[in-house]
C-alpha cells in the first residue's frame, strides 16, 4: 500500500506545481502591462490582476494608495512602450500624455510574485508633470518618437550582466569619477534628459563629486531590446525620484532617457 500511496501524492504534487507556477513568458508581462495602459487611459484599476495577498503601489518612491493616485485620472496617452524582463519576471512601461491640461511622463515597473505574469504584485511609478526636472511633454515626445526600440538581432544584443553593469555605472557617475569612462559610449548616442536633448551623449558627463550614491535601485533588464531600465531614488543631488532607461546596440549605448521627479 505505501509505495502506491507516495507515488500517488507525488503526481498529486508535481500537478499543483505546474498548475500554481504559470511561466513568466514575454507575452504574458506586455499584456500585463498593457493592462497597466489600459487601466491609466480609462482612469480605472478595475481592469487590472493585482495580487489579493500581495500588492503594493508606489508613486515617486513612496507607498501611496492606487486608489487615489495618478491611475484615478483618465489620461490620453499619445505614446507608450513597454519592456519585459522574463528572469526579473518584471516590465517597464513609458508613457507620455501631452495634451492634457496636465502633462505627464511617466515610468512604471510592474513586478509579479512567483513566476505568474498574470497577477500584478507591485506597480512602482515615476510620475513627472509640470515643473520636473528639464519637463516638457510635447518636446520629450517629439524626440522619443523618432528613436527605433525594435528587437536587435542576437548577435548585437549585450548581456544581462553587461547591460546591469552599464545601468548602474551610469548612476554611480556622479559619484566615481571613472564610471563615465567605463561605459560604453556609441558615437550616435542620443540622451533625452526630461526634454533635454544632448547628441552625441558621451560628451561633457559627470566625474564624481557627490559623496552619496544612488540609492534603492530597481531594474528591468530586456536583452531582446538592449535594455535596462532603473528606478532609483537621485541621492546625489538630493533623493529625487528617478528613470534611467538605456539602450545599447552592438554593445554601445545609443539611447538614453531620464525621468526625474524634483519634489
Ligand atoms: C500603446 O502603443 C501602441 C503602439 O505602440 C498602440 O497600439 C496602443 O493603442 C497604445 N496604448 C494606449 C493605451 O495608448
Ligand atoms: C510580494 O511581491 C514581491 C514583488 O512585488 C516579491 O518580491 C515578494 O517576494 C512577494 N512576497 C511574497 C510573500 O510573496
Ligand atoms: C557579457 O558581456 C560582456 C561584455 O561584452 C562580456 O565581457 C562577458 O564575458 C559576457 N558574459 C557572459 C556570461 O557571456
Amino acid at each position: 500500500m505505501l509505495p502506491k500511496f507516495v507515488f500517488g501524492l507525488g503526481a498529486a504534487l508535481t500537478g499543483f506545481a505546474t498548475l500554481g507556477h504559470a511561466e513568466c513568458t514575454r507575452e504574458g508581462l506586455l499584456a500585463a502591462a498593457g493592462s497597466y495602459l489600459a487601466a491609466q487611459a480609462s482612469g480605472s484599476i478595475s481592469g487590472l490582476k493585482l495580487s489579493a495577498t500581495n500588492f503594493t503601489y508606489q508613486q515617486n518612491n513612496k507607498k501611496a494608495d492606487i486608489k487615489t493616485g495618478v491611475l484615478s485620472q483618465a489620461l490620453s496617452i499619445n505614446l507608450n512602450r513597454s519592456t519585459a524582463d522574463t528572469t526579473a519576471c518584471a516590465s517597464y512601461t513609458m508613457l507620455i500624455s501631452s495634451g492634457g491640461s496636465k502633462p505627464y511622463v511617466i515610468s512604471t515597473q510592474i513586478r509579479h510574485a512567483d513566476g505568474d505574469a498574470d497577477t500584478i504584485s507591485a506597480i512602482d511609478s515615476i510620475v513627472a508633470t509640470t515643473g520636473d526636472l528639464f519637463f516638457n511633454a510635447a518636446q520629450t515626445l517629439s524626440y522619443i518618437q523618432k528613436e527605433n526600440w525594435g528587437s536587435l538581432d542576437e548577435s548585437q544584443r549585450a548581456n544581462r550582466t553587461e547591460l546591469k553593469r552599464v545601468g548602474d555605472a551610469y548612476l554611480d557617475m556622479w559619484t566615481d569619477a571613472k564610471a563615465a569612462d567605463s561605459i560604453p559610449w556609441g558615437t550616435d548616442c542620443e540622451r533625452v534628459e526630461g526634454s533635454a536633448l544632448t547628441k552625441p551623449c558621451g560628451a561633457s558627463l559627470p566625474r564624481g563629486g557627490s559623496a552619496t550614491n544612488n540609492g534603492n535601485r530597481r531594474y528591468v533588464i530586456d536583452e531582446t531590446v538592449g535594455s535596462v531600465e532603473v528606478l532609483c531614488s537621485f541621492d546625489s543631488l538630493g533623493s529625487l525620484p528617478d528613470s534611467h532607461e538605456i539602450r545599447l546596440e552592438g554593445g554601445k549605448v545609443k539611447y538614453v532617457h531620464t525621468v526625474t521627479v524634483m519634489r
